[in-house]
């Protein structure tokens, strides 16, 4: 039987998961595909040799070994980061090899260059682990959607964002402790503000709605509003309203141009979103043909994101043996198809709002709030304010009906100025899902 040598360059949390799965899997792989796949090389210059149980695998430090080694033909980034990973992954390309890599940083700030130079050379790029660690959202997206005009994109796409609002919202822990947690046990990225400042979600979402849309958004056009300034009180006044705090990826699609946009967002308690907890991701697309879809499940993690590498893997390993690389092209649509598209400016953005003031507590405070607020076109919904535990300020919560992001910026400048305001009002969008009639 024919067989499939994989090197992998990086053997970390991800790279010693796709090694354990595809041992682990072996057999069962075999009487799957029709070719043996074998890890042949492992690169990693941080280790001195590889555990024991993988002492049929080559090693070296130097990832160029196996970029230079004739016999392979699938090479593995699984070292994260821009560089080296890119220069790994284009001198991958040019000797003739295909790629897999679980690098959203890279994919979503480098994916055109790299599949132009993939496309040029008639190789394959996987990078289903770039997106929701082991589930195969980008698969689905490319393949199993392929026969829908994507309307929107909405998703918790990381897990360690996640898992810190849960944590705060059930046990009231504080979030550097949280955060801590989340390190210890892999879900965190190296830097872990990437996580919880959404810039880990928005390259996410960049690569997905490059797919869904047949585009090439650029992170720069995300708007983008980590949760850092969530505080557990925000937590419980959205349980009182019946929310769930989540921080979520955006996208609408309205044709000639696109919303794209990370934040916090306050998510009716009765919408799916709302019930994914702890580390788990979940997918949110409506399709025009196929109606909302969810995929659930684990978005980080070492043998998660280790089966999503080794489903790249057998892909490309399934193309080689019946002559059918590229069948589905790196982004679904063919690249003469890709069309450049406008983002909706967030400045535009019409959604109902909560405001968290924190004001003094006398008599006129809600008067001229609500004078600014009306001003400016924003109509109130409800009023909460009471004290807890507050000496001198006390939080004014306010939630409005739809209103225009460009007035709230300017009322909340307005209000925030105000001398009987201590401290910066804090705002988060509240999600209304028409496609599925939620609110
Ligand atoms: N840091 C990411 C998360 C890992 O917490 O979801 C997967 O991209």
């Amino acid at each position: 039987m024919k067989e499939i040598l994989v090197g992998l360059i990086g053997f970390g949390t991800v790279g010693s998961g796709l090694a354990e799965v595809l041992q682990v899997q072996a057999a069962r792989l075999a009487k799957k595909v029709d070719t043996v796949i074998r890890l042949k090389t492992i690169a990693d210059n941080r280790l001195a040799a590889l555990p024991e149980r993988f002492n049929d695998v080559g090693f070296t430090k130097n990832a160029r070994e196996i970029i230079a080694d004739p016999q392979i033909n699938i090479v593995v980034e699984l070292i994260g980061g821009i560089e080296p990973a890119k220069t790994f992954i284009l001198e991958a390309i040019a000797a003739g090899k295909h790629v897999v890599t679980a690098n959203k940083a890279l994919i979503s700030q480098h994916g055109a260059e790299i599949f132009a130079a993939a496309a040029k050379a008639g190789v394959e790029i996987g990078f289903e682990a770039s997106v929701g660690g082991g589930v195969p959202v980008i698969k689905a997206l490319k393949e199993g959607l392929v026969a829908n005009r994507i309307l929107s994109i909405m998703g918790i796409m990381n897990g360690t964002a996640n898992f810190i609002l849960n944590q705060m919202t059930d046990h009231q822990v504080p979030f550097s402790e949280v955060l801590k947690d989340a390190q210890a046990k892999g879900y965190a990225e190296a830097d872990p503000t990437y996580d919880v400042e959404g810039i880990d979600t928005a390259h996410k979402l960049a690569i997905l709605m490059n797919i869904a849309y047949g585009m090439n958004v650029s992170l720069a056009d995300i708007s983008i509003e980590g949760i850092t300034r969530i505080d557990p009180v925000d937590i419980a006044f959205a349980r009182e309203f019946g929310y769930r705090i989540k921080l979520l990826a955006i996208s609408r699609n309205h044709g000639e141009h696109v919303e794209a946009r990370v934040h916090p967002t306050m998510v009716p308690e009765n919408h799916m979103l709302a019930g994914i907890s702890g580390v788990y991701n979940g997918f949110y697309f409506t399709g025009d043909m196929v109606g909302n879809i969810m995929l659930y499940g684990l978005g980080a993690g070492k043998m998660p994101t280790g089966s999503a590498v080794a489903a790249d893997v057998v892909d490309i390993a399934r193309n080689i043996t019946h002559n059918s690389i590229n069948r589905v092209p790196s982004l679904s649509f063919r690249p003469e198809h890709l069309t450049p598209r406008r983002i909706t400016p967030i400045e535009d953005l019409r959604c109902p709002y909560y405001f968290r003031m924190t004001a003094v507590d006398k008599p006129g405070v809600l008067s001229a709030i609500s004078g600014i607020l009306g001003k400016n076109n924003i109509s109130i919904e409800s009023v909460i304010q009471k004290s807890r535990g507050q000496k001198d300020a006390v939080p004014v919560v306010i939630m409005t009906y739809e209103a225009e992001e460009r007035s709230v910026r300017a009322a909340l400048a307005e209000i925030d100025s105000l001398p009987i305001c201590t401290d910066k009002t804090v705002k988060i969008r509240i999600l209304v899902d028409k496609q599925d009639g939620v609110k």
